[in-house]
């Protein structure tokens, strides 16, 4: 399999809110980090790249954040303007007013004309080699393959002429697993992982595009082993509980500090439940993701879980997980 970060263009996709706004920009960083052009593309704007990076407003016209790294947000109609601009070479975008508002009729008669419009501007950053790598902070897995599969329907609808010859090569980019490639990203959780195994399963039959990688996102640490459960279980017997509350309290203790010595291991019990919980989601996302796609792990952030030092975190780590 092509390496991740050599391919050209990345979607990272889950279900809501496990993480790809973070890995997406993690993988951008590091990308320019080894010294790769990347753009990270937010495909629906709402800000949450502009936060990660902790940089101005992203829009359509891309963003330097820092050495090699170029942040965007899609605008469909700003990509049709772009497009009718280089394909019909119409003089000033001010002209183009008026399709804009044919677009809109025509995006909500024909299906996949907005998807297309997305897709369409990430292929031709590829094809025109403006960067090493695009990066897309894609739709939530339920909207994903829709949008994906969107070249491949028009594809099929249309026979000949301007629009065939503009889906062929989008697919040809689309359908080359050396080129471009899909990260699904599940937290160790029942949901987020049968939606990343579900399309995961769906993903090469409907839109053509390979599998590149699974990310799970943040995997609670192994805190305790079994020694230690058998050491907490002991811990919680009578005798002991109080011989510990004793401890906190000199000689004589009081019912407070048995209260607390009952918290710690009421925590620890939990922790231990919670990582088992995780672990068996875990063991389900990796018998089921074909061997040669490779899964990678990413913990638990405890401290700041957002902005640049974060995402750089998240970068590093990946870094370790790919061996780069
Ligand atoms: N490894 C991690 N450890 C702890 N918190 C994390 C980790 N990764 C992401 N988060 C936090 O989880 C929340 C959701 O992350 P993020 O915005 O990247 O997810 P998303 O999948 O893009 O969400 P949405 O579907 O809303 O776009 C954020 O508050 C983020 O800081
Ligand atoms: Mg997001």
């Amino acid at each position: 399999m092509t390496p991740l970060l050599e391919r050209r263009l990345l979607f990272v996709t889950g279900k809501g809110g496990v993480g790809k706004t973070t890995i997406a920009a993690a993988l951008g960083l590091l990308a320019a980090s080894l010294g790769k052009r990347a753009l990270v593309c937010e495909a629906e704007p709402r800000g949450a790249l502009s936060a990660a990076y902790e940089c101005e407003r992203t829009g359509f016209e891309p963003l330097k954040v820092s050495s090699g790294l170029y942040a965007m947000s899609m605008d469909t109609e700003a990509s049709l303007r772009e497009y009718l601009k280089l394909n019909l070479r119409l003089p000033t975008a001010g002209r183009i007013g008026p399709v804009a508002h044919a677009f809109d009729f025509v995006a909500t008669a024909a299906p996949g004309v907005r998807e297309i419009l997305t897709v369409g501007k990430l292929c031709w950053e590829v094809r025109e080699r403006h960067y090493d790598l695009v990066i897309v902070d894609a739709a939530t897995t339920g909207h994903f393959i829709g949008e994906l599969a969107a070249p491949v329907g028009i594809n099929e609808l249309v026979r000949v002429g301007a629009v065939r010859s503009q889906t062929d090569w989008m697919l040809e980019i689309l359908s080359d697993p050396a080129q471009t490639g899909v990260c699904i990203v599940a937290t160790p959780e029942e949901t987020p992982v049968n939606e990343a195994l579900e399309l995961a399963g769906r993903l090469e039959g409907e839109t053509g595009v390979a599998l590149a990688a699974v990310i799970a996102n943040r995997v609670l640490p192994e805190l305790f082993g079994r020694g230690d459960e058998e050491a907490f279980e002991a811990l919680a017997g009578t005798s002991a509980r109080r011989r510990l509350a004793a401890v906190l309290a000199g000689a004589q203790g009081s019912r407070r500090d048995a209260a607390a010595v009952d918290a710690v291991i009421e925590a620890a019990r939990l922790a231990i439940r919670v990582r088992r919980g995780g672990a068996e989601h875990l063991t389900r996302l990796r018998e089921s993701v074909p061997a040669q796609v490779p899964l990678l792990y990413l913990p638990y952030l405890f401290g700041r879980s957002h902005g640049p030092r974060a995402i750089r975190q998240v970068a590093d780590t990946l870094a370790e997980e790919l061996g780069q």
